[in-house]
């Protein structure tokens, strides 16, 4: 068991690769000396309390926060080995998707919530979108939801499916990775339920980074956990390990919720 253990261990391959990333806004410093490995295929959750940096970090990974003025960051975040400061940061964010915690569709058809991306990227082709647009609320969960009422305003879906619709949309770009800041904090528990297995059923296809507060959907959903504390990264571990055996006695207060 060990040993087929550690042999998937060594088929993992790591898409992100994060050296010394100091982050300033302004003067003052959110994240000090990062160095963490995320890897393909697999769900990685942030956690931490609030103020800790994990929305920061999560933006760092394609470049959202070159959008802030007055930040600054240092060290270097290899996306496949090729440092992202020397990527178009445009293409960066198709390749990197990105869902936030209040779902925002675009005020437009669910149809053309899909579209928008691709059709900013030149395609036009009807049927090609039509597949498109199937393909993704299919992988996005929501296909037998809608696909009566593609014309049906995004804005006009439930809180849950408005979200799914966001994932469906962040697809459509074909993207490698999805970044995922509190995606079920504004849900219902049972959309929640839905958002959880359409992440784990994602990360066949995709690499998942998501920032959570809810530790039990932690244990449910992430392979690889980090702890954030005040700007540092504490400790990234298996989920299950960091639950069981932290190696940082304050990621045990943190998770044993004994944080003052
Ligand atoms: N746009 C910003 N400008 C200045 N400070 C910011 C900005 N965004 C976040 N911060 C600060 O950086 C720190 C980390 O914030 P954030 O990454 O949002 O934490 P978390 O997502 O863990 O709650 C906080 O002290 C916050 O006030
Ligand atoms: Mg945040």
């Amino acid at each position: 068991m060990d040993s087929l253990k550690s042999e998937q261990n060594e088929l993992m391959q790591t898409i992100f690769a994060i050296r010394h990333l100091n982050l300033y806004y302004g003067k003052k410093q959110a994240l000090h000396d990062i160095n963490v490995d995320l890897y393909e295929h697999c769900v990685t959750a942030l956690i931490g309390p609030s103020g800790c940096g994990k929305s920061t970090f999560l933006r760092c990974l394609n470049r959202m926060n070159d959008l802030i003025d007055d930040c600054k960051i240092d060290g270097q975040i290899l996306y496949h080995g090729t440092d992202i400061q020397s990527v178009n940061p445009i293409l960066l964010r198709t390749k990197v998707g990105m869902v936030f915690q209040q779902p925002n569709p675009f005020p437009m058809s669910i149809y053309d919530n899909i579209c928008y991306g691709p059709r900013c990227q030149g395609i036009h082709n009807r049927t090609h979108l039509n597949e498109l647009v199937e393909r993704s609320l299919r992988e996005a969960a929501l296909w037998d939801e809608v696909k009566d009422r593609l014309k049906t305003n995004g804005m006009a879906l439930s809180g849950g499916q408005q979200q799914r619709l966001c994932i469906a949309r962040a697809l459509a770009m074909s993207p490698e990775v999805l970044l995922m800041d509190e995606p079920t904090s504004a849900l219902d528990p049972i959309s929640t339920k839905k958002i959880e297995e359409l992440v784990m059923s994602l990360k066949e296809r995709y690499t998942i980074v998501i920032v959570t507060h809810n530790l039990q959907q932690v244990a449910r959903i992430a392979d690889y956990t980090s702890f954030f504390l005040l700007g540092d990264l504490v400790e990234t571990n298996k989920t299950e390990t960091l639950f069981s055996r932290p190696s940082n006695e304050k990621t045990e207060r943190y998770i044993t919720g004994r944080f003052g």
